[in-house]
C-alpha cells in the first residue's frame, strides 16, 4: 500500500468516528438522529453500519484534520473535501447529510455515501473515485454480510444501503447492494467468489425491473444461480419491512423468491391480455425463446411442460418449435 493510499484511509477512518459521534452524542447531530429514529433505524443499526450525521458547516471535518496534521489538499482528492477555485480554500463536502461509510472487502471505510435528510437534490451525494474506491468494484455491505453469505451460499442483491440495513435489522444478514449503479461483471465476479445463489431484491418500480433483467443475465453469465424477490408494485425492500415487519418480509419476499424462469415468465406477460389468440401465441414464442438460453435440458424440460399444461398445448409441438429456436442460436 502506498503511503497516499495509507493517508486516505485513516482519513476515512476519522471521518467515520466524527460524522459517528456527532450523530449520537451531539447536539449538532440532533436532526440527524430525528430523522433516522423516524424512519424505524435502531441503535444497534446505527452502530453496526456506523451511520453518521455532516453537520450543517462549512469546516467541521476540515478543521478536525487539519488539527490531526493532515494535507488538506490529499484529502481533497480523496473526496473527503472540497476546493474552491477563486481563492484555493478547501471546505467539508459532506454537509447536513447522514453518512453511510462505505468499506471494500477488508473492512476499511473508502468511501461515503451522504442521503439529505429533507427532499433536496441529489438525494445521495457519493464519494468519487480515487486511488481506493472504484465504484465498478465495490459492494456496499460486503465485509458486514461475507460469513452469512458463505455459510447459506447466498447472497441478497439489494438497490440501496437502506434497504440493505432494513433487511439486516430484520434478520437477513446476507445483504449487499451495488452503489447506485447498474451492476457490473466485477461485482457479480466478487459475489460468485463467496456464494452460489444470488437473490435479486431491487426496488418494484419500472427502473428496479429493468435492472432486475440486466443485472441476472451478468449474473448468470458470471456463474450464479440467479432467484428474483418480488416485491408489491411501487415498494423497495425498506418500504415492504417498514410495512409488514421483518418476519414478513423473510418469509414472504426472501423465502418465496421466484426462479429467474418464473420471474421471466410474469414479466412477459406484463401488458398482455391473453386471453387475445395473437398476443397469446407472442407470449408462448417469447417463452420458448427464453427456454432455449436454459443450458440444462432438465430445466428446460420443465418449463416446456409447465407451459404445454398452462395453455392446453401439445408437448411435442413445443417440443419441435423449441428445439428449432435452440439449434438456431448454436
Ligand atoms: N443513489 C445515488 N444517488 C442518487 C439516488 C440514488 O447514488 N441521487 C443510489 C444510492 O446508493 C441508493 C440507491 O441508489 O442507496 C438506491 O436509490 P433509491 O432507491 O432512490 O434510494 P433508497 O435506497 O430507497 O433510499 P431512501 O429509502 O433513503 O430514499
Ligand atoms: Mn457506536
Ligand atoms: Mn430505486
Ligand atoms: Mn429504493
Ligand atoms: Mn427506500
Amino acid at each position: 500500500k502506498s503511503n497516499e493510499q495509507s493517508v486516505i484511509e485513516a482519513a476515512h477512518e476519522l471521518a467515520m468516528k466524527f460524522y459517528h459521534h456527532i450523530l449520537l452524542k451531539t447536539e449538532m447531530g440532533a436532526p440527524g438522529l430525528n430523522y433516522l429514529e423516524q424512519r424505524g433505524f435502531t441503535k444497534e443499526m446505527l452502530d453496526t453500519f456506523q451511520l453518521g450525521f455532516a453537520p450543517n458547516h462549512w469546516d467541521s471535518l476540515t478543521s478536525l484534520l487539519e488539527k490531526r496534521g493532515f494535507n488538506l489538499k490529499a484529502l481533497e482528492n480523496a473526496g473527503l473535501l472540497s476546493l474552491r477555485e477563486f481563492d484555493g480554500k478547501v471546505f467539508d463536502r459532506f454537509r447536513n447529510r447522514i453518512m453511510f461509510p462505505i468499506w471494500d472487502g477488508q473492512g476499511n471505510v473508502i468511501a461515503f455515501g451522504g442521503r439529505i435528510i429533507d427532499d433536496g437534490k441529489p438525494k445521495y451525494l457519493n464519494s468519487p473515485e480515487t486511488v481506493l474506491f472504484n465504484k465498478s468494484r465495490t459492494l456496499y455491505g460486503i465485509h458486514l454480510a461475507r460469513p452469512s453469505i458463505r455459510k447459506l451460499n447466498q447472497a441478497v442483491l439489494f438497490e440501496g444501503y437502506v434497504d440493505v440495513i432494513s433487511a439486516w435489522g430484520a434478520g437477513v444478514l446476507n445483504g449487499i447492494a451495488t452503489l447506485g449503479t447498474a451492476l457490473t461483471e466485477e461485482q457479480a465476479k466478487v459475489i460468485r467468489r463467496n456464494a452460489e445463489t444470488v437473490i435479486l431484491c431491487y426496488d418494484s418500480d419500472e427502473a428496479g425491473i429493468q435492472a432486475t433483467s440486466r443485472a441476472a443475465s451478468i449474473l448468470v453469465q458470471a456463474g450464479c444461480y440467479v432467484k428474483v424477490a418480488l416485491l408489491p408494485e411501487g415498494q423497495d425492500p425498506d418500504d415492504y419491512i417498514r410495512l409488514n415487519g421483518g418476519e414478513h418480509f423473510k418469509r414472504d419476499i426472501i423465502e418465496s423468491s421466484l426462479t429467474l424462469m418464473s420471474f421471466k415468465m410474469q414479466y412477459l406477460r406484463r401488458g398482455k391480455n391473453l386471453q387475445d389468440e395473437g398476443e397469446r401465441m407472442r407470449y408462448i414464442e417469447e417463452v420458448l425463446n427464453e427456454i432455449s438460453d436454459l443450458p440444462r435440458a432438465v430445466e428446460r424440460d420443465h418449463y416446456l411442460r409447465q407451459i404445454a399444461s398452462e395453455f392446453s398445448l401439445s408437448l411435442d409441438a413445443l417440443k419441435q418449435e423449441q428445439f428449432r429456436m435452440y439449434r438456431e442460436r448454436r
